[in-house]
């Protein structure tokens, strides 16, 4: 069957194809949530490696830095060697092809999201089209959660046991009881 579309082949960034499939999973992760956890385990399953990739700077008042970010993630996935953890900044389609990797991995909740990921995902195609997006599902239990709901119902004297990892969880009683 002969093949018309426009389809290109994996981003090679000018030089030799990857050796393994490389996957970025970005995000603000502030904070990484269960959800966020379900979707790395299950591209790190897909993929040869993950890389967590935090967004630096993108909210003002965030209720962890870029480098607490990272701590926490690294904490929570230290026992996976594919899974890695960077920061990037700007551009993520410029940050994925400097990393040559073959694909961007997104979680897809509800059908809520997909009006801003349907246009995140054809933005970064127009950019770099040799990028595909993968969408995946977390499993159902985490599909209403979200950073901003975690952070409310937390900052409000709510239980988050069993929403986010328990590093997440010590993290966020800590920055708490610094910060007030
Ligand atoms: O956790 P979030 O906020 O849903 O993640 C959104 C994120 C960080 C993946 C996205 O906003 C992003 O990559 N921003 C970097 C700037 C960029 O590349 N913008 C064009 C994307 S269409």
């Amino acid at each position: 069957m002969s093949h018309s579309g426009p389809v290109q082949p994996v981003n090679t960034a000018g030089g030799p194809p990857p050796s393994g499939r490389l996957a970025v999973f970005p995000g603000s992760f502030d904070p990484l949530t269960n959800g966020h956890v379900d979707i790395v385990l299950r591209s790190a399953h897909l993929f040869e490696r993950v890389v967590v990739a935090v967004l630096v700077n993108p909210d003002k008042h965030p209720l962890f830095t870029p480098d607490e970010r990272v701590a926490i993630i690294r904490e929570v996935f230290r026992e996976y060697p594919n899974v890695e953890v960077d920061t990037y900044n700007g551009l993520l389609v410029q940050y994925a092809r400097g990393r040559r990797a073959s694909a961007i991995v997104r979680g897809m909740r509800a059908i809520s999201d997909f009006e801003r990921e349907f246009q995140m995902a054809l933005m970064n195609r127009h950019l770099e089209p040799t990028l595909e997006t993968v969408f995946m599902m977390p499993a159902e239990q985490y599909t209403y959660l979200s950073s901003r709901l975690i952070k409310e119902v937390f900052s409000l004297g709510g239980d988050v046991a069993g929403l986010v990892p328990p590093a997440v969880e010590r993290w966020m009683r800590r920055k708490h009881e610094t910060v007030g």
